[in-house]
C-alpha cells in the first residue's frame, strides 16, 4: 500500500492551494480528483478576491500572473431605480479587491504542481475514507480500473458541495445549517470589453443582474432567473436584452453584446457542517461551506480554510504540536459565519424575491439607508473587502 503524509480529496482551487502550501513546508501530500484536468480547468466560478487572498497566493509561490493579470478594483456599485451609488470600498475601509477568475487561479495553481512534482490523481473513481477516526487512517479509489489504497497521517476533504468526504462522517456527529434562496444566477462570459470599470450589482424590478469582468476584453455576466429555468431557453439575445433591461439605461447604451463562450445556471444556497475537524479528518472550502455567490465570498473562504489548516499541520510536524489542529474548526467557523452572514444580507437586498409586500418594502429601505449612511456603507465595504487573516 502507498503512503503519504496528508490526502487531499478534491482538485478545485482549496485542494490545490492546500497541496502548493504543504509542498512548501515539506508535507507530502496525494490529490485524488474525481475529474480531469480539463473539466476543472471549464468551470467558470468565482472572479473577486480579498486583498488576504491575494497575500496567501503570494506565499503559496502562485501569484506571479494575478499580479500581471489581475484588475484592481477600488470600488463597486449598486443600480437601483435608475442611479448607480458607489460603494468606495479603498475610502471607507482601506482595501481594495482584485478581479481574477477561479480558473486562472486553478491554472496557475495546476502548472505550480506539475513543476513540483507532487501526484495528483485525476479521474479517480469511487473515492472512500477509512479509518480517518483513528491513527492511521486510509483512502481507497479506483483508478483506470484498478483498486489502489493510500494510507497517510490526515485525510482533507476539498472536494465542494457535492463530494463524499462530509458525508463519509454520520449525521449524529455532524450538525447542518442550510437555506435555499427561489432563484438561481444564470451566468455569460463573452469576449466583449465590460460595459463599466466596476462591478454593478443591480437590483432591478424584473429582477438582480450583476455585470462583472475577466478583463479589460472579457465580461462575466448574471441574471437572477427561475430555478426551473435551463440554459438551452436562453439564447445569447434573449440574455443581453434581459440584461440591458435590468442592468439601467446609462450602462445598457454601453453594452455591446457577442456570443457566448460559456452559459450555466447555479443555485444560491447557504450552508454550514459542524464541526469542521472529525478525528483525522478536516474538511475545507465548498466542502464545508457554501454561501450565495452575492457577496463574492465562497473562493476566499475556501483560500483561508487551507491557510489555517497548512499552518496547524506544519506545526503538527515541525513541533508534534495538535493545538493548532484542535482550534481549526472554531477558527474557520467564526469567519465562515461572519461571510454567510454578509452573503445572506448582499442576497437579500439585490434580488426580488416572490410574495410579502412587507419584506419588499424592507428591502427597499434598507438600500435606501446604505445610500445615505456612511456607517452602512463602510459595514459592507469592510465585509466586501473581508476581515484580515490573523483575525
Ligand atoms: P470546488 O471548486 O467545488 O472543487 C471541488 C473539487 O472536488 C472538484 O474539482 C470536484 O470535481 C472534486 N470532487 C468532488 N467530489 C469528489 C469525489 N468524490 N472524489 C474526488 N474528487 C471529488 N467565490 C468567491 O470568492 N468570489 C466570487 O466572485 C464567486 N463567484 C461565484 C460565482 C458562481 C456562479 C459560483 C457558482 C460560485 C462562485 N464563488 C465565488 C464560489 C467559488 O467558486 C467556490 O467557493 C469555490 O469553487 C470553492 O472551491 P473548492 O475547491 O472548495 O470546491
Ligand atoms: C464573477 O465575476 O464571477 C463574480 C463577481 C462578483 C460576485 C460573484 C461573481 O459577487
Amino acid at each position: 500500500m502507498k503512503r503519504t503524509q496528508v490526502v487531499i480529496i478534491g482538485a478545485g482551487p482549496a485542494g490545490l492551494l492546500l497541496g502548493q502550501l504543504l509542498h512548501r513546508e515539506g508535507i507530502d501530500a496525494i490529490i485524488l480528483e474525481q475529474r480531469s484536468a480539463e473539466y476543472v480547468l471549464g468551470r467558470i466560478r468565482a472572479g473577486v478576491l480579498e486583498q488576504g487572498t491575494v497575500e496567501v497566493l503570494e506565499r503559496a509561490g502562485v501569484a506571479t500572473r494575478l499580479h500581471a493579470e489581475g484588475l484592481i478594483h477600488r470600488g463597486v456599485e449598486i443600480g437601483f431605480r435608475g442611479h448607480r451609488h458607489r460603494i468606495a470600498l479603498q475610502a471607507l475601509a482601506g482595501k481594495t479587491v482584485t478581479v481574477y477568475g477561479q480558473t486562472e487561479i486553478t491554472r496557475d495553481l495546476m502548472e505550480a504542481r506539475d513543476g513540483s512534482g507532487a501526484v495528483t490523481v485525476h479521474e479517480a473513481e469511487d473515492v472512500q475514507l477509512q479509518d480517518w477516526d483513528g491513527p492511521r487512517p486510509r483512502v481507497a479509489f479506483r483508478h483506470w480500473g484498478q483498486a489502489r489504497e493510500i494510507a497517510c497521517d490526515f485525510i482533507v476533504g476539498c472536494d465542494g458541495y457535492h463530494g463524499i468526504s462530509r458525508r463519509s462522517v454520520p449525521p449524529e456527529r455532524r450538525r447542518v445549517f442550510e437555506r435555499e434562496y427561489p432563484f438561481g444566477w444564470l451566468g455569460v462570459l463573452a469576449d466583449v470589453p465590460p460595459p463599466w470599470e466596476e462591478l454593478i450589482y443591480a437590483n432591478s424590478e424584473r429582477g438582480f443582474a450583476l455585470a462583472s469582468m475577466r478583463s479589460p476584453t472579457r465580461v462575466r455576466c448574471y441574471l437572477q432567473c427561475n430555478l426551473d429555468e435551463r440554459v438551452e431557453d436562453w439564447s445569447d439575445a434573449r440574455f443581453w436584452d434581459e440584461f440591458r433591461r435590468r442592468i439601467g439605461e446609462e450602462i445598457a447604451e454601453r453594452v455591446v453584446t457577442a456570443p457566448s463562450i460559456e452559459k450555466s445556471i447555479a443555485p444560491l444556497r447557504s450552508f454550514v457542517i459542524e464541526p469542521l475537524r472529525f478525528g483525522r479528518l478536516f474538511l475545507a472550502g465548498d466542502a464545508a461551506h457554501i454561501v450565495p455567490p452575492t457577496g463574492a465570498k465562497g473562493l476566499n473562504l475556501a483560500v483561508s480554510d487551507v491557510f489555517y489548516l497548512h499552518e496547524a499541520l506544519r506545526d503538527f510536524y515541525r513541533e508534534r504540536s495538535e493545538r493548532a489542529l484542535d482550534a481549526y474548526s472554531a477558527k474557520c467557523l467564526s469567519r465562515v459565519w461572519k461571510a454567510e452572514r454578509f452573503s445572506w444580507w448582499m442576497t437579500r437586498q439585490l434580488h426580488r424575491f416572490p410574495g410579502d409586500a412587507f419584506d419588499q418594502r424592507m428591502q427597499e429601505s434598507e438600500l435606501e439607508y446604505l445610500f445615505v449612511s456612511r456607517a452602512a456603507q463602510t459595514s459592507m465595504a469592510e465585509n466586501y473587502v473581508g476581515l484580515p487573516l490573523d483575525s
